[in-house]
């Protein structure tokens, strides 16, 4: 009999256990992606492939990278929940006159698919990510 209920309380322990397990907080989008240092090496990863991407490279010709990784690192880390404030442009103004086409958007969004795959970020939390960004399209592309 006392085997028995040590058998039924390690069970109802299990099952507890696996309970509260799923009804934890999920883990911050920021912690997952290795807070702002995992952040800047994603957007150092994921500029230097937009940099290299025939497809759209050409909108980058005058730009300084090193000042456009930390403007992006900023805008990712307070975007996935971390303690960063982006102080940039809006996307709207910051995309203006550059006549951004669809294809390139998804060109771009392909480069950090890459670079997060290179990374090893998860397939789940990868999309966690595009959520948050895939909203931004209707501010950056301007052109058919
Ligand atoms: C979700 C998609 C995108 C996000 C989140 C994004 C984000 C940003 C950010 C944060 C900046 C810096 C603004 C500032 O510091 O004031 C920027 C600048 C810029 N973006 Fe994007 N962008 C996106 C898509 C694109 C696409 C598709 C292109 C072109 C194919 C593009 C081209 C540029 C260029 C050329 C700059 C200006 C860099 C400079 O100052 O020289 N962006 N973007």
């Amino acid at each position: 009999m006392k085997k028995f209920l040590y058998t039924c309380c390690l069970f109802l322990g299990c099952l507890l256990g696996a309970q509260a397990q799923t009804l934890s907080a999920p883990e911050s989008l920021y912690q997952t992606l290795g807070q702002k240092a995992g952040i800047t090496a994603l957007m150092d990863e994921f500029v230097g492939r937009v940099l290299q991407d025939a497809r759209i490279k050409h909108h980058f010709k005058d730009t300084n990278a090193q000042t456009l990784k930390a403007s992006l690192s900023d805008q990712i880390c307070q975007l996935s929940g971390g303690p960063c404030k982006y102080e940039g442009a809006d996307m709207k103004a910051a995309h203006a006159e550059m006549g951004i086409r669809k294809q390139e958007f998804h060109a771009l969004v392909e480069d950090l698919q890459a670079a997060m795959d290179s990374k090893g970020i998860p397939f789940a939390q990868q999309n966690r990510l595009l959520a948050l960004l895939a909203p931004m399209h209707r501010d950056i592309i301007t052109e058919r």
